[in-house]
């Protein structure tokens, strides 16, 4: 059967080679074309795009949303969403997260993606209902790992699972690289015994064998890819969507797609690119191959994260021993997958374990969160010495955590009132606080700016 084929360009492929700075006004003159190919789907919003919309290109994201959907009139448009973190880094209320599903269906998006960091499928039971209900397309996915836990029954059991709570269809979401091309090949088929739902793959160049993965997965199974068009692929982001296309033409995957219109895409977006390694946005050591993700099993943004850290406490040689130290935290954690925000919480303990030169002398606020329960069960056990450590007697959670947040929006909705200007200004101060803030006092100095332009020109019009 046919492969078919998620482009990521607007979403996963520039925040992960570029920080996520690609701009609405820099997509917009493209889509048309893009929505001549026949994708099936394109992945534009989610992940961190909400945040550095709001933060770094005081762009609103909903708005964003609108556009790309007027736009694109024949292809879905999917999103990456954290479960009960949305698109935030804590847990919200399930009537933020419904608000926050439906308002994502109503303004434009079609597939969400739903994932936790723990695998802990209570975490997606609220996006899933909601989308389901709002006759959007469920998708679940796996966080991919590895460990003495992760075997191919584990996964061919919580396919098994996401089939049963209403997924649409299911992703293996390896952000780390760390599937090759032949345990693609077992996980394919293991996911297939569990679940009739069509697969899909996503994975990152990172480690340098995800063109090779692809393969093996689609031979194995595999229903969809994602990949990103060349200019933008490649290194930490996904392998090119023409290759993939010209590796399977003429075979029975054969995607269908023409490479002379992929052709004219990647010819817009290269100059782009050429732009960004000359401003330094793109730094050419992301586009190599890291085979150290590997080793250590750590995603790509988690070690420039790591290098920033280290540079900024003036501790860059402690590189390798915080290397070392992040899979001891993750075994004391209970051995989850390293994906926001487990990475980027296993990753601050770590460099505090090295730093202060024993380990949890200082614990973080959200290790003591992970440790009391907050973001869910892990696979294994947390290590109870450590949990005594950072939560004393207190009973940790064991239930939903969700269960223990009474509704958070109409909270929200009171304290946004002066500012609101839409029903979805809500939801962006729900998740990212005070980033929403400076943008809507932003957004409100540009208005008054546009008025009384508008004013002036009025009296020169019309000169009393
Ligand atoms: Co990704």
């Amino acid at each position: 059967m046919a492969v078919k084929i998620t482009e990521t360009i607007l979403r996963d492929a520039h925040q992960s080679l570029i920080a996520t700075r690609m701009t609405t006004e820099q997509m917009l003159p493209i889509i048309d074309k893009m929505d001549k190919v026949g994708y099936h789907s394109v992945e534009c919003w989610g992940g961190a795009t909400f945040d550095a919309s709001l933060r770094f290109l005081k762009e609103d994201p909903w708005e964003r949303l609108r556009k790309l959907r007027a736009g694109f009139k024949n292809t879905k448009l999917q999103m990456l969403f954290r479960g009960q973190n949305i698109l935030g880094y804590n847990h919200y209320s399930d009537d933020v997260v419904e608000y926050f599903v439906q308002k994502s269906i109503a303004n434009g998006i079609d597939i969400i993606r739903i994932f936790d960091c723990f695998n802990d499928l209570r975490n997606l039971q609220t996006a899933v209902k909601a989308a389901n209900k709002e006759k959007g397309h469920a998708q679940i996915a796996l966080s991919y790992t590895l460990g003495d836990a992760y075997t191919l029954d584990y996964w061919k059991e919580t396919a098994r699972q996401i089939e049963e709570m209403g997924a649409d269809s299911l992703c293996i979401k390896d952000m780390a690289g760390l599937l090759v091309p032949y345990e693609a090949d077992r996980l394919v088929k293991a996911l297939k015994e569990g679940t009739k739902l069509p697969i899909q793959l996503h994975t990152h160049y990172t480690s340098g064998v995800a063109s090779m993965t692809y393969l093996k997965a689609v031979e194995a199974g595999c229903d969809i890819i994602d990949t990103a068009m060349s200019p933008f692929s490649m290194g930490t982001s996904q392998p090119a969507t023409e290759v993939m296309v010209e590796t399977f033409k003429g075979t029975e995957y054969d995607t269908g797609l023409d490479q002379t219109l992929l052709a004219e895409i990647a010819d817009y977006f290269r100059p782009m690119q050429e732009e960004a390694l000359k401003s330094g946005l793109l730094n050419p050591k992301v586009m190599g191959v890291n085979i150290k993700t590997l080793l250590y099993q750590v995603p790509g943004g988690m070690l420039s994260n790591l290098v920033s850290q280290l540079k900024e406490a003036h501790a860059e040689d402690k590189y390798y021993q915080v290397l070392e130290e992040i899979p001891r935290v993750r075994k004391d954690f209970g051995e989850p997958p390293l994906v926001t925000p487990s990475s980027q919480i296993v990753g601050t303990q770590a460099v505090l374990n090295v730093l202060q030169g024993e380990r949890y002398k200082m614990i973080t606020k959200e290790s003591k969160k992970v440790l009391g329960g907050e973001f869910g069960q892990t696979i294994k056990p947390f290590n109870p010495e450590v949990q005594k450590k950072a939560i004393g007697d207190t009973e940790p959670i064991t239930c939903r955590p969700a269960d223990k947040i009474a509704p958070q929006l109409a909270k929200f909705e009171e304290e946004i009132k002066e500012w609101k200007q839409q029903d979805e200004d809500v939801l962006s101060y729900a998740l990212f606080p005070q980033v929403a803030i400076e943008f809507f006092k932003h957004r409100q100095a540009q208005q008054t700016k546009v008025d009384v332009n508008a004013a002036d020109t009025k009296n020169q019009a019309y000169p009393v």
